[in-house]
């Protein structure tokens, strides 16, 4: 058994709403692969408890499986915001986070995570962000969130291992993941760590 299988297999169970969101997704839509899997998931979750963030952000939810891990550890009174440009994914959504007691707390934006970012009121700094929309403009999101976030937020970023392609990777989405992968371990300002998770899930603190 190599690690990965290991540590997927030996921590906390995946919760049964998610379990039946994840059949759903497979069942109802051609791109189940996008999900993140359950492990990561239960990492999100783990995450989302220890920062207790009144205020989160998910930018890409597709079918709202992490968006659910998030929601564990928000604070009481707090919301979770997920953008998603795709509403074809929304009945998904409905009927799995009404399941949710906390379900009311998930504010979901339809349209592009760019424009989310851009109209987001500087009053309501962000505590926890993940960022798993599109990989061609990852770093141009993370320029845009980084001053929404609070002093000593926390950012998590999936799929930074790409499979371990980006050596020799050609094309938009290696390149942006490339540059995002630079500019996080570059700054001084974060501090980073790369969680060998998944497909890779940075994450980096706001000094
Ligand atoms: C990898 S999936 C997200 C997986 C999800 N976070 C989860 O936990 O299962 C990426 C999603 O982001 C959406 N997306 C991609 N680029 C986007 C953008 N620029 N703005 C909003 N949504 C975007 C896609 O439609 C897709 O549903």
């Amino acid at each position: 058994m190599d690690l990965h299988t290991f540590a997927a297999a030996e921590g906390s169970p995946e919760p049964p709403l998610l379990a039946r969101l994840r059949l759903a997704t497979w069942q109802r839509t051609r791109h189940g692969r996008l999900m993140t899997d359950p492990h990561t998931g239960r990492v999100l979750s783990l995450v989302s408890h220890m920062v207790r963030p009144h205020t989160a952000i998910e930018l890409g939810t597709f079918s709202g499986y992490g968006t659910l891990c998030l929601l564990e550890g928000l604070a009481p009174g707090g919301t979770l915001h997920t953008v998603e440009r795709n509403d074809e994914l929304f009945g998904l959504h409905d009927a799995h986070w009404s399941e949710h007691p906390r379900g009311g707390d998930i504010q979901r934006h339809h349209g592009q995570a760019m424009d989310v970012l851009a109209g987001w009121p500087a009053s309501t700094p962000i505590d926890l962000a993940y960022v798993d929309a599109d990989k061609e403009s990852v770093v141009v999101q993370f320029e845009a969130l980084l001053p929404l976030m609070a002093p000593r937020g926390w950012m998590l970023f999936d799929n930074t291992w790409w499979n371990g392609t980006l050596e020799t990777a050609q094309g938009p989405k290696p390149d942006g993941l490339r540059a995002l992968n630079d500019r996080l371990k570059n700054d001084s300002a974060l501090q980073v760590v790369v969680l060998p998770v998944g497909d890779g899930l940075t994450i980096a603190r706001k000094r």
